[in-house]
């Protein structure tokens, strides 16, 4: 191997390895670490990149968010967005449960809009979440409200929305309080509204499978539940009231499940 090729390959390697031990410092390396020092609260899960202002603006560009979803997230989103479109949000509700990174609250919020929803909630454990979120959508300020929720716990009225957008969450929360959530979503919802749930999920192709149970493993090990234990469709079925159809992504490894609640 000539000199440049065997320096191209260490540049590499040093920026994979580089990248990988910022995101695990920034995600499970700082849980560990909480859970030695006894730091129990309810927001003791999330993790500094979503609460660190300073971390939010480093992380938050498209390109590496899209890039974490396998470059789906566009896709993922677009199902959401086309399902609230075919809605009649007309003077109705909508919910967005917890914040996520890219695109996806603007153009959840673009799309409610346009079928009429008359005010957006968007409801977030981490107020740093929030005020970035609010940074997105300077346009549509006069319609959306947030919120300092806990989504397992919601302080919001009993079926006071139609729509509830919950993008990514499920995967970071202690199983526990993944079934909570999700009953939670159905609470706020009104009779005929629809959740719409953004997930990981089991990858068909053996490579993908090993690829991404190594991710999770190492990184998100609270994730791996959805495969079978904790997969949401199970649980809204376990649930009852539901109503639920799923679309899966890039070899099965993403889902949107549309849930209708009856
Ligand atoms: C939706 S998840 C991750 C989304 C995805 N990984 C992304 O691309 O950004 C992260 C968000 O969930 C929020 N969160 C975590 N636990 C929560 C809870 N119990 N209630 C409300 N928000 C919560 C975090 O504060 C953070 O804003």
């Amino acid at each position: 191997m000539t000199t440049w090729m065997s320096n191209a390959a260490f540049g590499l390697f040093f920026v994979l390895a580089a990248t990988g031990i910022f995101f695990f410092v920034c995600t499970r390396g700082a849980l560990i670490v909480r859970e030695f020092a006894g730091w129990a609260h309810e927001s003791s899960h999330v993790y500094p990149i979503y609460s660190n202002m300073r971390l939010i603006k480093m992380v938050d560009y498209q390109p590496i968010i899209s890039a974490i979803l396998l470059f789906q997230y566009p896709h993922l989103v677009t199902k959401i967005v086309e399902g609230l479109k075919a809605t009649d949000l007309r003077n109705k509700k909508v919910l967005v449960t917890s914040c996520a990174f890219g695109n996806v609250i603007p153009r959840v919020v673009e799309a409610s809009l346009q079928s009429g929803a008359d005010r957006i909630l968007i409801a977030d454990i981490i107020k740093n979440e929030l005020v970035h979120a609010k940074s997105k959508l300077g346009e549509y300020a006069g319609k959306i409200q947030y919120i300092e929720d806990n989504a397992t716990d919601m302080k919001s009225q009993e079926g006071s929305v139609d729509a509830n957008v919950m993008f990514f969450l499920l995967h970071e929360l202690p199983h526990e309080l993944k079934s909570k959530a999700l009953s939670e979503a159905g609470r706020m919802l009104k009779p005929g509204g629809k959740l719409y749930l953004g997930e990981f999920h089991k990858p068909e192709l053996w490579v993908l499978r090993a690829l991404s149970w190594t991710y999770f493993k190492v990184f998100e090990p609270l994730g791996l539940a959805l495969w079978d234990s904790h997969d949401p469709m199970l649980l809204l079925e376990e649930m009852g009231g539901w109503k639920a159809e799923r679309t899966t992504f890039f070899f099965g490894n993403f889902q949107i499940v549309t849930a209708t609640k009856l």
